[in-house]
């Protein structure tokens, strides 16, 4: 990643029909984010999309149950996560919504082109239908008792208990999730997309794809080798894309046929807006999806299924960051059973970047559940970001403050000072390797060890002793400063500009560049601005 490149990054998009909790932050959105203001700050060209999820039967049905139209609920929906994003400091290029005319617009043109290129056929198969309420029941209309391990009330879609994926139909003791009753069986015609026909292709694209995680990819194999079932693609409803054909009046696609097609759409979009060419970005563009691990099999199959479908009009992915699930005190979050924490409620009571600094420092790149604990909340703030880099930036700047504001004049450079203009020297690459290999909580460990040395070298030089070559340490101090506030830029952006109007620089964090992180940017004779506390422990 050496010159300029241009990249789209997505993060899931979330349904519109719930608050954001922490579990979405930690896997998608605050991983992403790291990375694409990571981007930014190295000069790239970088979209950064996102937008709601907004069709499907759980949504319809929620909607249906708050005496809302399904367009006003999710608008609901759509403005409380843009709010909530915003005061995270998740930083998308556009925040849409699957709804929106643009992205309905081109699921039905891509709907089109599998059509003519023979991908999508109608088969009539016999389905749920509740007479009472005159509707055909998909998904979560219909409730009952999970047929692989007897779990009660239990979506048509699978079983939260046991995991297991199942047709409505397989329901044992099948209800109308509305009315209660019994519902019967109709035929009724679907369209299927051959997902079947596209084994051997997915296969390549995978083995061939040395950027995708190994370990999703194994077992992305294995779904393919046990055989891919053609998937149906229609739903009887009203709340979703309109099939585009004559004969299917009526007819919705399926919310997973068309959500990430909104990746596509949005970008082409935000592009557009700015005068230019969508298409052409895209597909020379570095393409980053970041998802959750539970939506493994919609993204590695399914996406790259349509995408090739297409004619690879537009490219697919080089990179799927998928990373596991939050633990809330070792058990998973759950909003059915309560046991989970909003992303609003946390704002609420605590600084967004002690948020963000907790979740990067503890979820890794893979798949492994990550575990949020109070306790290691406030032990991960007090003692390392307080303790640590808290500790180096407030003693550097109020000492400078209090010798009269100016930035000296350098006495004399011996061995101590020397390592410390190399290290400062090496972070910007070291740490950004890291980033670039998603490797976010070890480039954010690395940042530490650099402020940890920092502060070693404060207390070594001793410069309230003032001996020749205390001028030294403060000259370095102050730049090791503005490099930590550099480099905790994609970690913790409010505070990295607080540091940033500390020094008394002028313009903003945002427009540096990541490689001047290394230099002694910071000349004598500078005056820093006001010193306050930068961190307080919680
Ligand atoms: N709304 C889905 C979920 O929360 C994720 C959709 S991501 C998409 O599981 F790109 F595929 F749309
Ligand atoms: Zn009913």
């Amino acid at each position: 990643m050496r010159s300029r490149g241009r990249f789209v990054v997505t993060a899931a998009l979330p349904y519109a029909n719930g608050e954001l909790h922490l579990g979405h932050i930690a896997s998608t959105y605050l991983p992403s984010d790291i990375f694409v203001r990571y981007l930014r700050l190295k000069g790239h060209e970088v979209v950064y999309i996102c937008a709601t999820d907004d069709f499907g039967t759980p949504i319809l049905v929620k909607a249906e149950k708050e005496g809302k139209t399904p367009e006003e609920y999710v608008r609901y929906w759509h403005r409380r996560d843009a709010e909530d994003f915003e005061a995270l400091g998740i930083s998308f290029d556009l925040f849409h919504m699957t709804s929106s005319e643009e992205c309905v617009g081109f699921a039905q043109y891509v709907f089109k082109r599998l059509y003519e290129n023979g991908y999508i056929y109608k088969k009539r198969i016999e389905q749920f239908y509740c007479e009472y309420d005159k509707k055909f029941l998909p998904d979560r209309y219909v409730i009952g008792t999970c047929p692989y391990c007897g779990a009660k009330d239990q979506y048509g879609d699978g079983c939260e208990v046991c995991g297991r994926v199942y047709k409505p139909t397989e329901l044992i003791d099948p209800r109308c999730a509305i009315c209660g009753r019994r519902p019967v069986l109709k035929e009724t015609e679907h369209y299927y997309f051959r997902l079947s026909s596209l084994a051997s292709e997915l296969r390549d694209w995978l083995e061939g794809n040395e950027k995708l995680q190994p370990d999703v990819k194994k077992y992305v194999l294995r779904w393919i080798e046990d055989g891919l079932e053609d998937w149906d693609i229609t739903r009887d409803i009203s709340w979703g894309v309109p099939i585009p054909l004559e004969d299917a009046s009526g007819k919705v696609l399926y919310g997973w046929f068309d959500n990430h097609l909104c990746y596509i759409s949005s970008t082409l979009l935000y592009l557009e807006r700015k005068g230019i060419d969508g298409k052409e970005f895209w597909n020379s563009s570095t393409i980053y999806h970041f998802i959750g691990k539970d939506i493994v099999y919609h993204h590695y199959l399914l996406l790259p299924a349509i995408r090739i479908a297409m004619g690879r009009e537009y490219k697919l992915p080089d990179y799927m960051p998928t990373r596991g699930h939050l633990l809330l005190e070792g058990r998973k979050f759950s909003k059915s059973k309560g046991w989970y924490v909003s992303l609003r409620d946390f704002l609420n009571r605590f600084d967004p970047d002690y948020l963000r600094f907790y979740l990067a420092s503890i979820t890794p790149s893979g798949q492994n559940d990550v575990n949020f604990e109070w306790e290691g909340f406030k032990a991960k703030i007090n003692n390392e970001l307080v303790a640590n880099i808290g500790n180096f930036v407030y003693r550097a700047l109020i000492f400078v403050k209090r010798e009269g504001g100016v930035v000296p004049e350098p006495d004399g450079f011996e061995e101590l000072d020397e390592a410390l203009v190399g290290d400062l020297k090496n972070s910007p690459k070291l740490v950004g390797d890291l980033i670039e290999r998603n490797e976010l909580d070890k480039a954010l460990k690395e940042i530490e060890a650099l402020s940890s040395k920092c502060n070693g070298y404060f207390q070594h030089k001793e410069p309230w002793r003032k001996r020749r070559g205390y001028r030294t340490c403060l000259y370095l101090s102050i730049n090791a400063v503005r490099s930590l506030a550099i480099l905790l830029f994609p970690y913790i952006p409010f505070s990295s500009e607080r540091i940033w109007r500390m020094l008394g620089l002028e313009g903003d964090v945002a427009s540096q560049s990541w490689d001047d992180a290394g230099r002694l940017g910071v000349k004598p004779g500078h005056r820093i601005g006001e010193v306050s506390i930068p961190f307080e422990k919680v």
